[in-house]
């Protein structure tokens, strides 16, 4: 079994975290988001994955190289301009022959990916679509499904007045090759407009999948945040972090100063330094190489990698991105710092 992840958008929502890495490589708990997923898909035996990328390439290849380090044989499609999600699958053919799961790469969920491929199966459907249930369907594909549990009608991003169902695509998909066929090469096609209601048309079965009671798009700053309280409040399943089990997690040995204080939940990275006097936590991430300086205070915030913090500054509900240096006694809240916006004296409010 094979898998495939859509990772070439552009992640503009994101922005600024998307300005220098794409969407699938923002940090999620300290681990790239991408990460988070092919170690979810492991668990299932899935070990062989295929990238198809457009938006900065360079930053997924170079942290997963072949795979090898992560027990995985990852595959690289790049596209020279965006051919859209289902131009992306279509582009991928080559390396598909059986039955595939494919992945918007900007989601977090707990579906059961075995479970799935069975229900795809008794269904006997050429292609099975994840739902789940949102208060808020513009901002997604609606679906609406017979009660056999076939689609029958898709609506992508419906104004308002046109929601007719709240059980949106969740962007995880099984797929049976046959259906790649179908699909136009070398222009851009949307999967969701263009392919799922060209295929009801054919009369090809396209199956809805429920099993999914956890579900997050992160494709925007507010929602990064939340997928962040949900680690921290246990909504979210880490494998490797339980934070009902323990209050402070960290990736190797940290340098903390007897006097500084640590109130939990907190997940530290490799080699952080916290120096005296400083308070961290709760509902603090700070990513490998992070350093505190004395006396800071860092609450309810999320720093990358590389983060340093100069002596008295105060964070609270921040995200600080990689290599950003937040000037001594800076007083910062509800805001995203990148080290571009430090120079410039700008910072954004979330
Ligand atoms: N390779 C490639 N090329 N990947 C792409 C392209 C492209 O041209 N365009 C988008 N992608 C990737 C993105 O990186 C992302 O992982 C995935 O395809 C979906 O794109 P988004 O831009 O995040 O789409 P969306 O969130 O507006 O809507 C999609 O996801 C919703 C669920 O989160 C749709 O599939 C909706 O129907 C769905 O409800
Ligand atoms: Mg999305």
């Amino acid at each position: 079994m094979k898998a495939l992840f859509l990772v070439g958008g552009l992640g503009t929502r994101l922005r600024p975290l998307t300005d220098r890495m794409p969407k699938p490589m923002v940090p999620v708990m300290g681990k790239p988001l991408l990460e988070r997923n092919m170690e979810a898909l492991k668990l299932h035996g899935i070990r062989e994955i295929v990238l198809s990328t457009c938006y900065r390439p360079e930053v997924i290849e170079q942290y997963f190289g072949n795979g090898s380090d992560f027990g995985l044989k990852i595959r690289y499609v790049c596209e020279e301009s965006p051919l859209g999600t289902g131009g992306a699958i279509k582009n991928c053919e080559q390396y598909f022959d059986d039955t595939f799961l494919v992945f918007n790469a900007d989601i977090l969920s707990n579906i059961n990916y075995s479970e799935m491929l069975r229900y795809h199966k008794r269904k006997k459907a050429d292609v099975t679509i994840a739902v789940t249930q949102v208060e808020n369907p513009s901002a997604y594909g609606v679906i609406e499904y017979d009660e056999d549990g076939y689609a029958y009608l898709f609506k992508e991003k419906p104004a308002p007045h046109e929601v007719v169902s709240h059980f949106i695509n969740a962007g995880v998909y099984v797929f049976e090759p046959s259906v790649l066929w179908k699909i136009a090469s070398g222009r851009p096609v949307s999967v969701e407009r263009e392919v799922f209601p060209k295929l009801l048309e054919q009369g090809r079965k396209i199956a809805v999948y429920k099993g999914c009671n956890y579900w997050l798009d992160i494709g925007t700053p507010e929602k990064y945040i939340q997928a962040h309280r949900d680690g921290f409040e246990g909504r979210l399943h880490l494998p490797e972090i339980n934070f009902h089990e323990r209050a402070v997690y960290s990736a190797s040995d940290p340098h903390i100063s007897g006097t500084a204080v640590l109130r939990g939940p907190v997940c530290l990275g490799r080699n952080v330094r916290i120096e005296a006097g400083a308070a961290v936590g709760p509902n603090v991430v700070i990513g490998d190489n992070g350093q505190i300086g004395k006396k800071c205070k860092v609450a309810n915030s999320i720093l990358w990698n590389n983060v340093v913090l100069e002596d008295g500054a105060e964070l609270s509900e921040c995200i600080v991105t990689d290599g950003s240096t937040v000037e001594g006694a800076s007083k910062l809240k509800h805001s995203i710092y990148t080290p571009d916006m430090i120079k410039s004296a700008k910072h954004l409010a979330v």
